[in-house]
């Protein structure tokens, strides 16, 4: 586990090899074993392997964000993916309610899947700008939720891509170490 906290990388080129049933139903129980404020387990998972609604989200992007990126406003090229070809991508969403911890759940939750991802020795990319898309625009965030099955009141958190990676690991992007103190 360590090991994987320093292993693990943001991939953005995955090989199409197809992640078995298996192994996303054990990423998926990673997932519902991370603690949960007042034991709610406020979450929703889907795992999608079905690319026909992969490349219906990436469509759907290209569209709404033809003029530039959510939050960076960087160019959306022709070839741009969101989850760069991964075989499987994990959403979560979160049951909103007055505890103000539910979508830190969720996201100790997704923390477990692409830790546990880098263990089983795949790659994984936690993914935000699909959010940012199906926050603005709610018919779409309808659509996704019913091609996906999430049961009623659910809303979205994140995404998680996940698969084999097409190239060798790349170098860990430095971290800022003044960003922690010990106090004694
Ligand atoms: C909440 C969240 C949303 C992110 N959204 C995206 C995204 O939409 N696209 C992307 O390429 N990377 C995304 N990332 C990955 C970050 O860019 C990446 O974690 C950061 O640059 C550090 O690199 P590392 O993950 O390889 O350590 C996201 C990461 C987090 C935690």
């Amino acid at each position: 586990m360590l090991n994987a906290i320093f292993d693990r990388r943001s991939i953005r080129a995955y090989s199409d090899e197809p992640i078995d049933n298996e192994t996303l139903t054990y990423l998926l129980r990673c997932a519902i074993n991370a603690p949960t404020a007042h034991y709610q387990q406020p979450w929703y998972f889907a795992a999608v392997t079905n690319k026909a609604i992969l490349d219906e989200l990436d469509a759907d992007f290209h569209r709404v964000y033809k003029n530039g990126r959510p939050m960076s406003n960087k160019p959306v090229t022709p070839d741009y993916k969101l989850f760069f070809n991964a075989p499987a991508v994990i959403f979560a969403y979160v049951s909103p309610s007055e505890n103000p911890f539910s979508r830190l759940d969720c996201a100790m939750a997704m923390e477990n899947v692409v830790l546990a991802a880098t263990e089983l020795g795949l790659g994984s990319l936690v993914n935000g700008y699909s959010i940012f898309m199906l926050k603005e625009h709610p018919d779409l965030n309808e659509k996704y939720k019913k091609l996906l099955q999430v049961p009623e009141g659910y809303e979205p958190v994140i995404t998680a891509a996940i698969g084999k990676r097409k190239s060798a690991l790349p170098d860990a992007r430095p971290r800022d170490e003044s960003k922690f103190k010990i106090i004694d």
